[in-house]
């Protein structure tokens, strides 16, 4: 096989991007949401969002497939498990979420802007394709947000930087309970990987999978 160009290789990324695109458009049109798009925090509501404004990066969604992919590497049961998406923005990935049999689905956003679209795509969003009943977008910074009981999956969609992410891998590195990180463009990886109560799972070229190992068993 032909190895690909410098050439070559951009652009099939822009094909993927572009097909990643449509398909996103599609997801919407279907359900009568709003969630392509691509938003810099700071041309929407910057006075209403605190110090991490300056950590965080722009909105854009986890395209469609990608979510697939990452989620069916989750090694244990989702029904009694709680789906928690940090930096959830306009809420496509606690739609694709909502879709699974999880007990709950959260997604904790910085922005009152990009939450109240969130909400308004939940409302909006055909119920009957819902397998989890109890979906909820909340208006937090991430940093600050406490993590409900039970199993967690916790999904990043590369939202801020090292400096917000490393206390929270802390925290869910203290967890003792099942806790699977999903972690989509992992722009900070190393400050997952430097911490030994993480193990790497599985690696899609879209992003890396973790488990807690003190609970590889459960
Ligand atoms: C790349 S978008 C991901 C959106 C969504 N998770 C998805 O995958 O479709 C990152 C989001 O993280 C949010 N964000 C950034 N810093 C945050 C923080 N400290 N707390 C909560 N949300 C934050 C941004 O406002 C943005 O909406």
């Amino acid at each position: 096989m032909k190895k690909p160009t410098g050439r070559n290789r951009r652009r099939s990324t822009l094909g993927a991007h572009v097909a990643g695109r449509r398909a996103g458009q599609r997801f919407d049109a279907e359900r009568g949401v709003v969630t392509e798009a691509l938003v810099f925090l700071g041309d929407l509501d910057p006075e209403a969002i605190g110090e991490n404004l300056a950590h965080a990066t722009h909105y854009e969604a986890t395209p469609v497939r990608d979510f697939g992919r990452l989620i069916a590497h989750v090694p244990f049961a989702l029904n009694d498990a709680t789906f928690i998406d940090l930096g959830a923005g306009m809420g496509r990935v606690v739609l694709l979420a909502a879709m699974r049999p999880f007990r709950q689905v959260v997604g904790v956003e910085l922005s009152p802007a990009l939450t109240a679209i969130a909400r308004r795509n939940i409302r909006c969003a055909p119920r009957d394709a819902f397998r989890c009943r109890d979906v909820r977008i909340v208006c937090a910074d991430a940093a600050k947000y406490s993590f409900p009981r039970g199993p967690l999956v916790v999904y990043l969609y590369n939202p801020f930087d090292a400096a917000v992410l490393a206390p929270i891998a802390a925290r869910c590195a203290a967890q003792r309970r099942p806790l699977t990180l999903v972690y989509h463009t992992p722009v900070q990886r190393a400050v997952i990987e430097v911490l030994p109560a993480f193990e790497l799972l599985a690696e899609e070229p879209c992003g890396v999978v973790y488990r807690l190992v003190q609970h590889a068993q459960a």
